[in-house]
């Protein structure tokens, strides 16, 4: 079985052909090609909608290609032979941005009425947690995992719109077990970023400037939850900008523009670090609670924040099973993630999609 993913939720254009056997053994990837429009939208702070939808249009027919001549090698120049070794084609329809989504789902309704294929709608949260059944590759520059996970699998998902545990009985039997009531991890990161004046996307510019501080400079708030599982992460950003005030002498009304320009870089160096620390806490505090309450055979980490490597050393640290990464290119958004999810869902049995009504849906929840 061999899906052709499509990944179009934010600013990445993105496709890939993963090849699933055995669904125990995990996934092959056989090309992973994105085009980012991240550098567009660096000038702004952050994603422009119109500016990524327009670059999606520009790159999703060469990126599909892409995917399909790194796959089938032999093949280039042969579109129509390419196009008989896939099986099934999988699209992101949610959740994202309206018009990025709109670009891919198009794409691959179109796409799986022309070649006469199955079409699977994937969820891109869901697709995050799938990268961990990627298993083996013959693509240069790739750290695989050794195995696919096991079940019961705990799912701690970090991204920029989510924040969210989830138990895994099985492949599409899970239950939420918290999410984030206000921001989500990855959004507080770029927040930060913004407020210590560090580029865009906040994560790994926020973890460059961490190298060089120290992570306990001084005291940041935990948000206490009524539900054990849930997150809140806004009183941790407005904590983090009350303290950069106070290090330039201000008070709460100095505009939060005009700081980078007072602060040192050691003092960005320490709120970087401090953040830092205290955000991934957060996170692997009530992963530790799960994975005492629950007993999970595996635990995976996904979503962009999954690349943190303050993230990947706590949970190294303190968890009592080892735990195995995704590659840090299979972490941020990715068609290899749809793939693998596209593949599974065929290879059980999930329904397809109608290419001819299939609708994004830019709120969809896990
Ligand atoms: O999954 P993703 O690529 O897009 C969404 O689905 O949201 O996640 C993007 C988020 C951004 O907020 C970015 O700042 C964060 O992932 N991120 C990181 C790192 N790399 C990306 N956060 C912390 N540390 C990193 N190394
Ligand atoms: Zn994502």
């Amino acid at each position: 079985m061999k899906v052709l993913g499509i990944e179009t939720s934010c600013d990445e254009t993105a496709a890939s052909v993963v090849e699933v056997e055995d669904i125990a053994a995990g996934g092959r990837l056989l090309s992973n090609a994105v085009a980012s429009s991240m550098d567009l939208h660096a000038k702004y702070g952050g994603v422009v909608p119109e500016i990524a939808a327009r670059s999606h249009i520009e790159a999703i027919m060469p990126v599909i290609q892409e995917a399909l001549d790194t796959a089938f090698p032999a093949l280039v120049g042969y579109k129509a032979k390419q196009w008989q070794q896939i099986d099934a084609i999988a699209v992101t329809y949610g959740a994202g941005l309206g018009g990025s989504l709109l670009i891919g789902v198009l794409t691959a309704r179109t796409l799986a009425i022309a070649f006469g294929k199955p079409l699977y709608a994937c969820n891109h949260v869901e697709g995050h947690v799938y990268a961990n059944f990627l298993t083996g590759t013959a693509l240069p520059g790739y750290k695989m995992r050794s195995a696919a996970p096991k079940f019961p699998m705990l799912a701690i998902i970090v991204s920029g719109g989510h924040s969210q545990l989830a138990l895994f009985q099985n492949h599409f039997d899970y239950k939420l077990l918290g999410q984030t009531q206000d921001d989500a991890i990855g959004e507080a990161f770029d927040k930060v970023a913004k407020i210590t004046g560090l580029p865009y996307p906040g994560g790994p510019s926020v973890a460059k400037a961490a190298e060089a501080g120290n992570d306990r400079a001084f005291k940041l708030p935990k948000a206490k939850m009524a539900e054990k599982y849930d997150f809140s992460f806004s009183g941790l950003k407005t904590a983090v900008l009350r303290q950069a005030q106070a290090m330039i002498s201000e008070d709460y009304t100095f505009p939060s523009k005009d700081i980078p320009a007072r602060l040192s870089e050691a003092q960005k160096a320490d709120i970087a670090a401090t953040f830092q620390r205290v955000a991934v806490e957060t996170i692997v505090d009530k992963a530790l609670l799960a994975y005492e309450e629950f007993s999970p055979a595996s635990v995976v980490i996904a979503g962009g924040v999954a690349a943190s490597g303050e993230l990947r050393k706590q949970l190294t640290e303190r968890l009592p099973k080892l735990i195995e990464f995704p590659d840090l290119k299979l972490c941020t958004d990715n068609g290899a993630m749809i793939a693998t999810l596209g593949c599974y869902k065929a290879q059980l049995g999930q329904p397809v999609a109608d290419p001819y009504t299939l609708d994004i849906q830019p709120n969809l929840s896990m």
